[in-house]
């Protein structure tokens, strides 16, 4: 009997095992099931160009439909799957179809983290995740309309920067004390702020969420002690991982599905890779990634390790986030305690910040700067180091440094 591998979850990480599986020389049966009307489709334009209208649907998805039935790959969507029966290696669907495997690989991605504060539940409180969260948010998301973004996040400053953008009136209710606080360093959190405000969003920081009011719809956003109209509410508080099939199976989980370098599970027959997964980063430290780049290499190294090729994931982590005219570009992860360098002057819209550990640069935050994100990638990769007046003088090109 050909082997058979069964995928849950069409996202980015899913398709991508699709594709590596068949170019690793897998010749088994493969079946993907996702719970979402579409097949894999990225999601990165929902927030950015997508929501602003520049960027046509068909050019979400992953791959045309054809590379599926190409790919002898069967998709079962809209389904969900809701159990992992390992004893007899068999997937459960909701509608009580099993699915038997011999390898299977958990793609489930990650799931926004709701509100639950008083008025959570009224209707024109968005989230955004996926097709269907845009097309709801795109009928209402018109000029002149008052949008209370709760989160200045990713996801509520891209959502912010095309509001603006398309004439509404924006205001972004943000519980830290600066933007972006999870991903980036304070300079980069204040350049954002200044970017933000010039663009005519207002900015509640230190502020988090009370509850809405509103008559069946919101109508008022309660923050910080005070109420502020709105007519529409997006949030934006971060995700949580879709781990609940691996751990009603009995696979290990600790925020995420625990995975070793060669996206293993617990059980020798399960793989997982993307959102849903918690493995032993590049510098021994144990993280969850939510980025496409993980997706896509803990999915490629989850197909080498099921063909029997296994080789140890240690990629650089890199992110983007696109807002106005600014691409801001992310290598490595930083931490506090790095010794920050800026090459060039944020008032020029291009410059970068250098994250130095003991001299040996870690990360990279590049905005509209193209060659320091490259080259900073390579210097982390290779673990190269810099002296810090050499890095921030920018008579001394990129490629020279590198
Ligand atoms: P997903 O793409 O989320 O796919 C998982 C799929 O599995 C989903 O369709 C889910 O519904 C399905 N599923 C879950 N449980 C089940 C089940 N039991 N049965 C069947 N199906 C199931 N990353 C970047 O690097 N740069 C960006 O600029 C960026 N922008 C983003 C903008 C938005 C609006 C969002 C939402 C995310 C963005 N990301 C960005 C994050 C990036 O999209 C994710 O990291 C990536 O999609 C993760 O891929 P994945 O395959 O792990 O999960
Ligand atoms: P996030 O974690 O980036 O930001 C959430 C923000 O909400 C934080 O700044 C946090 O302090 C704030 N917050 C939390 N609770 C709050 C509250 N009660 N009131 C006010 N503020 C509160 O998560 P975000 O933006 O929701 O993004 C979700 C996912 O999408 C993440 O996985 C992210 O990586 C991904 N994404 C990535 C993008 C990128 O890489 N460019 C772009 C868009 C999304």
């Amino acid at each position: 009997m050909p082997e058979k591998i069964v995928i849950i979850g069409a996202g980015q990480a899913g398709q991508q095992a699709v594709q590596s599986l068949r170019s690793e020389g897998f010749t088994g049966a493969i079946t993907m099931v996702g719970d979402e009307a579409y097949p894999p489709y990225q999601r990165p334009p929902l927030s950015k160009a997508y929501l602003l209208g520049s960027f046509e649907r068909p050019r979400l998805f992953l791959k045309p439909d054809s590379f599926y039935a190409d790919s002898g790959c069967e998709l079962i969507l809209s389904t969900t799957a809701r159990a992992i029966h390992r004893a007899d290696r068999t997937v459960e669907l909701e509608d009580g179809r099993k699915l038997p495997y011999d390898k299977l690989l958990l793609a489930t991605g990650a799931r926004v983290r709701k509100l639950n504060c008083s008025g959570a539940d009224l209707s024109g409180i968005h989230y955004l995740k996926t097709i269907a969260d845009v097309d709801g948010l795109q009928a209402v998301f018109q000029a002149g309309k008052r949008i209370a973004i709760v989160g200045g996040g990713y996801i509520g400053l891209e959502v912010a920067a095309v509001g603006a953008k398309r004439g509404l009136d924006v205001t972004v209710f943000e519980a830290m004390d600066r933007l972006m606080a999870r991903a980036v360093s304070p300079q980069i959190s204040a350049f954002y702020a200044s970017e933000h405000e010039k663009a005519g969003v207002k900015l509640k920081l230190r502020t988090g969420v009370e509850g809405f009011e509103g008559n069946g719809k919101v109508e008022y956003i309660k923050a910080g002690g005070q109420t502020y109209e709105a007519d529409i509410v997006l949030v934006g508080i971060g995700v949580i991982p879709c781990q609940e099939l691996a751990e009603r199976a009995g696979l290990g989980c600790t925020d995420g599905i625990v995975v070793d370098q060669n996206a293993r599970t617990s059980d020798p027959h399960i793989w997982s890779a993307g959102d849903c997964t918690r493995h032993v980063g590049r510098e021994g430290h144990e993280i969850r990634l939510e980025c496409v780049q993980n997706a896509i290499d803990q999915a490629k190294h989850a197909a080498l390790s099921m063909t029997g090729k296994p080789k140890t994931y240690s990629e650089v982590p890199w992110f983007w986030s696109d807002q106005y005219d600014l691409k801001l570009q992310i290598a490595g992860l930083a931490r506090p305690t790095d010794t920050l360098v800026q090459r060039g002057d944020p008032a020029s819209r291009k410059f970068a910040v250098f994250h130095l550990r003991d001299g040996v640069v870690a990360a990279v935050e590049a905005v509209n700067a193209a060659p320091e994100y490259l080259v900073g990638k390579k210097m982390i990769a290779e673990g190269k180091m810099v002296a810090p007046e050499m890095l921030a003088d920018t008579s001394i090109p990129m490629k020279q440094l590198g």
